[in-house]
């Protein structure tokens, strides 16, 4: 298998095992058609959450993880340090999977559980941000040399298949990344999650569930305001990748909770008219004074609104664990 199913490889750029997608190569241009597109979009333009997380954009969210009001890392952390071992035993993998792996941390709780086991042997970790990735693989390759670790360049909507089949593999998708996505886009994106998987593989998925509007609302907009920089670090990017000049001050970090949606919805407002360049784009942009870019959705869940975009893919939902206060959850999908 191994080989052939990873059409696009590249192992053996520098020290550690990372290698690109085929989409990941077109990155540049990827991007280009992605914001082309999402500028233009009425009557509300849209900027992909994806490109928050550059090197700056993916410390930005480190830190917001430590943040008092975001409750979610904490509450996960605290799942999966109650439940890692168990779902190790339910699943027995030899294989570990993480989706939108980040700093590569909370892939930990599993490692250790395979090692104590005697059966942790490979662990692929897919991300868009190729600097913490890097990071986080020769990190997990120095604690745990006898497994083989490799990193993969890529977008988790387009590029699963570069994982190759599974069997015998756990896949986590953690932190409610799945809330990124829009709700009609989950059922397509867990099949896309169940064709990478064996009868009886695992795929544990982060949700952060539907709560007090009031908690959310702290959550995306703290005291501290690392959200709002999280947020604007999105217009950092576009200026350096495609020499755009949005000019950051002209802007302000909008987050609000739609309950009818039961999303939480970010937005840059433009708080003065501005006429926007992105050359590397061939963009002109004319905002009106007020006028919002939304950049991104995180959905909530409850546990039947997350059954319903489950249900169809082939997985099925094995066991839900929630804290006492029911504010996010860990759902163990089975592949049938
Ligand atoms: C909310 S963070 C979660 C990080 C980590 N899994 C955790 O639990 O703390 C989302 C991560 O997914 C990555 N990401 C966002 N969109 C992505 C995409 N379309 N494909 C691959 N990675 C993506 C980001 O770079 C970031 O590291």
């Amino acid at each position: 298998m191994g080989v052939m199913n990873r059409p696009s490889d590249d192992i053996g750029r520098g020290a550690s095992s990372v290698r690109h997608t085929a989409r990941a190569r077109r990155a540049a241009q990827t991007l280009v058609d992605e914001v082309r597109e999402g500028l233009a979009r009425q009557p509300l333009r849209e900027l992909p959450c994806k490109y928050f997380y550059d090197d700056r954009g993916s410390a930005l969210f480190d830190e917001i993880t430590r943040l008092p009001e975001y409750y979610p890392t904490r509450t996960e952390e605290a799942l999966l340090a109650a439940h890692a071992g168990a779902i190790v035993a339910a699943v027995a993998p030899r294989e570990l999977v993480e989706l939108g792996s980040g700093a590569g941390r909370k892939v930990r709780f599993f490692l250790d559980a395979m090692r104590g086991r005697g059966r942790l042997e490979r662990v692929q970790m897919l991300e868009i941000s190729e600097g913490w990735l890097r990071a986080s693989v020769e990190a997990l390759q120095a604690d745990y040399p006898e497994a083989t670790i490799e990193g993969v360049v890529g977008d988790f909507v387009h590029d699963l298949e570069a994982l190759g089949r599974g069997g015998e593999r756990l896949m986590l998708f953690l932190a409610g990344t799945l809330g990124n996505l829009h709700p009609e886009a989950v059922p397509g994106f867990f099949r896309q999650a169940a064709a990478i998987l064996e009868p009886g593989d695992g795929f544990l998925v982060g949700v952060d569930l539907v709560k007090d509007p009031a908690r959310l609302h702290a959550a995306y907009n703290d005291a501290a305001g690392v959200t709002a920089q999280f947020n604007l670090n999105l217009l950092t990017v576009l200026n350096a990748q495609l020499g755009a000049d949005f000019d950051l001050v002209g802007f302000e970090h909008v987050a609000f909770y739609d309950a009818d949606a039961q999303w939480i919805e970010m937005r840059l407002r433009a708080r003065r008219a501005m006429h926007v360049r992105l050359p590397g784009a061939g963009v002109e942009l004319d905002l009106a004074a007020g006028e919002e870019i939304r950049t991104e959705l995180s959905c909530k869940y409850t546990r039947e609104s997350f059954e319903r975009r489950v249900a169809g893919s082939g997985l099925r939902l094995e066991s839900w664990f929630t804290d006492a206060e029911s504010l996010f959850a860990s759902a163990l999908l089975r592949r049938e």
